[in-house]
């Protein structure tokens, strides 16, 4: 697939998710908790964002969010929902491969985008984050690992998946808050059935 035809396929995902219940049901704990860690009013970074269901619980909590998703339906759905709850992020339509930091951020979130990259891309991106993050504060970063070989119908769309622990290794300089590796089963639409490997790191900037 190439850039244009990825941008459709995550456009027509979320153009199927029913946006009346999605932003109360789908946070993590993790976010819950990370949120006890940064000060209200912090700025946080969400890297391949989706529909933004960090962004909103974050935003409406005090926090100064940066939200980019190549997806122009995600980009569309986090603007209205910001509007009916009267709320600001500043989210931009990107490719992260393009992406470019021009300030540091206290909370830099990556969660499930990074291994549609291609290596070059995430490897760059990750660099960037670290330098980027200001002293003290945090990087949640969630990736598949090549633990289990990509479905053959995801393959088109996968950029590179990490090594198993790789993304650990990366951090090793940091103080690791969580560090986790686990098979997830999804269910997508059309009775679509994936195990995807996991590896799930918070750390925080020495
Ligand atoms: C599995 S979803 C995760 C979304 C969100 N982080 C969450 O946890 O709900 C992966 C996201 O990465 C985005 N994505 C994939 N490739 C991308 C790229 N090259 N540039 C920017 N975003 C990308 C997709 O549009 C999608 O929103």
């Amino acid at each position: 697939m190439d850039g244009p035809e990825k941008q459709d396929y995550w456009d027509d995902i979320f153009r199927s998710i029913n946006k009346s219940e999605y932003y109360d049901k789908n946070l993590s704990s993790e976010v819950l908790d990370l949120v006890k860690l940064i000060k209200t009013g912090n700025a946080v970074l969400d890297l391949g964002c989706g529909m933004g269901r960090f962004d909103i619980y974050l935003s409406e909590r005090g926090f100064d969010v940066t939200a980019i998703d190549i997806s122009e339906t995600a980009v569309k759905c986090i603007n209205s929902e910001c509007r009916k709850r009267s709320i600001s992020i500043n989210v931009k339509q990107q490719d992260l491969c393009d992406f470019q930091f021009d300030r540091k951020y206290d909370l830099i979130l990556a969660h499930g985008s990074l291994q549609f990259l291609p290596r070059s891309c995430w490897t760059r991106l990750i660099g960037d984050m670290k330098d980027n993050t200001n002293v003290g504060g945090l990087n949640y970063v969630v990736v598949f690992s090549d633990m289990i070989p990509t479905p053959p119908d995801m393959e088109d769309l996968m950029g590179d998946l990490f090594r198993e622990g790789e993304l650990f290794e990366i951090y090793e300089d940091w103080e690791i808050l969580v560090q986790e590796s686990f098979v997830k089963e999804d269910e997508h639409p059309g009775n679509i059935r994936h195990q995807h490997p996991i590896n799930k790191l918070i750390a925080r900037k020495k």
